[in-house]
């Protein structure tokens, strides 16, 4: 107790009136509490990383985490990313690996491709994919993805191809929009093998290059804004299985403003709601 030592060499102390050398005490106190706690290590922990090798370079936060550079208590259980040989991020969907074009936290959603189409091994033949089954507890297709329905073993229709068959090197895998009836109906006779069923943002480049950059998901996890703007990084108990958010002097609930009595923090965010 350090301020049991430093309190005495105060040689005048004992000669102020004991409301005084009360205050003095708490002074004393509350500046030990703030320097014990003044550091917070699941703050400096959850730092935002990236994978390193996407080409945007994204950070990765809260809900997401990176497993092998980040705690599993800077994210939520299901959104933890493994990283690819080329540093792309991977989130596991129900079981389905797909790549990771971009997260957009401002509303909750992300862009994601199917690693096989990714454009990243083009001299590979395709392999069928696990039909796309669209939503769990966390992720959910967003509206308005469109349909593509890829076909493997053809023959014919070599303009719609976008590689070869992994079932059938010699043939090749042909992928048509849910709503391109004509050349569904061609392609229903022509294939041998398995169909699977994907999504896509938008057809813009045509549909490799749709593939390509693939499609949008929404998540659902704590909104982290209140957190991270009153200066915290969000993360996760998982003992209580609930948020945390992580200031830089402690851990609290909802955000670093509600700390009881500190008006000054109280007073910063109105003046921050105020511009
Ligand atoms: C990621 O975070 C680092 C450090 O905070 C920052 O310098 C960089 O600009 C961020 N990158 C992106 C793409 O936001
Ligand atoms: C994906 O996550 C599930 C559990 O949610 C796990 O069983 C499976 O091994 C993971 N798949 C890969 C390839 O990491
Ligand atoms: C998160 O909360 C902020 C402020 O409360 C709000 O502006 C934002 O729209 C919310 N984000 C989502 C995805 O709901
Ligand atoms: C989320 O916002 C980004 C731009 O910040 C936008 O491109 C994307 O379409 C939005 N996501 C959804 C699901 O609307
Ligand atoms: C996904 O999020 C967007 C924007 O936040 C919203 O407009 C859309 O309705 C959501 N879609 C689903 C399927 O939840
Ligand atoms: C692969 O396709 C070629 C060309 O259509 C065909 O001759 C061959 O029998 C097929 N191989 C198998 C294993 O089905
Ligand atoms: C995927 O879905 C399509 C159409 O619903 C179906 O014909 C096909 O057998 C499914 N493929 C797999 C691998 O489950």
């Amino acid at each position: 107790m350090k301020q049991r030592t430093l309190l005495p060499t105060f040689s005048s102390f004992y000669s102020f009136p004991l409301v005084i050398r009360s205050y003095i005490i708490i002074f004393f106190l509350l500046l030990t509490r703030i320097t014990l706690c003044s550091v917070n290590p699941k703050f400096q922990a959850c730092e935002p990383k990236t994978c390193g090798g996407d080409t945007n370079h994204q950070n990765i936060s809260f809900p997401f985490y990176i497993i092998s550079k980040q705690n599993s208590y800077c994210g939520v259980p299901d959104f933890g990313l493994t990283c690819s040989h080329d540093g792309f991020p991977i989130v596991n969907i129900s079981g389905a690996l797909y790549t990771v074009q971009n997260i957009f936290y401002n509303n909750q959603s992300l862009r994601v491709s199917i690693p096989a189409l990714s454009g990243l091994r083009t001299t590979e033949c395709i392999a069928p994919l696990r039909n796309f089954t669209g939503h769990s507890k966390r992720f959910i297709v967003a509206s308005k993805q469109k349909q593509v329905l890829l076909f493997y073993g053809c023959e014919n229709m070599q303009e719609h191809s976008i590689g070869c068959s992994a079932e059938n090197r010699t043939r090749s895998v042909v992928a048509l929009y849910g709503d391109d009836v004509e050349n569904l109906k061609l392609a229903t006779k022509n294939y041998r093998g398995t169909v699977s069923v994907t999504r896509v943002e938008d057809e813009k480049g045509g549909v490799e290059e749709a593939l390509r950059r693939g499609f949008l998901m929404n998540w659902t996890a704590k909104n982290c804004s209140e957190c991270s703007s009153s200066g915290g990084r969000c993360g996760f108990d998982e003992e209580e299985y609930t948020f945390r958010c992580y200031c830089p002097d402690r851990i609290d609930s909802e955000s670093c403003y509600s700390q009881p009595g500190n008006g000054w923090t109280r007073q910063k965010k109105v003046l921050q709601q105020l511009q």
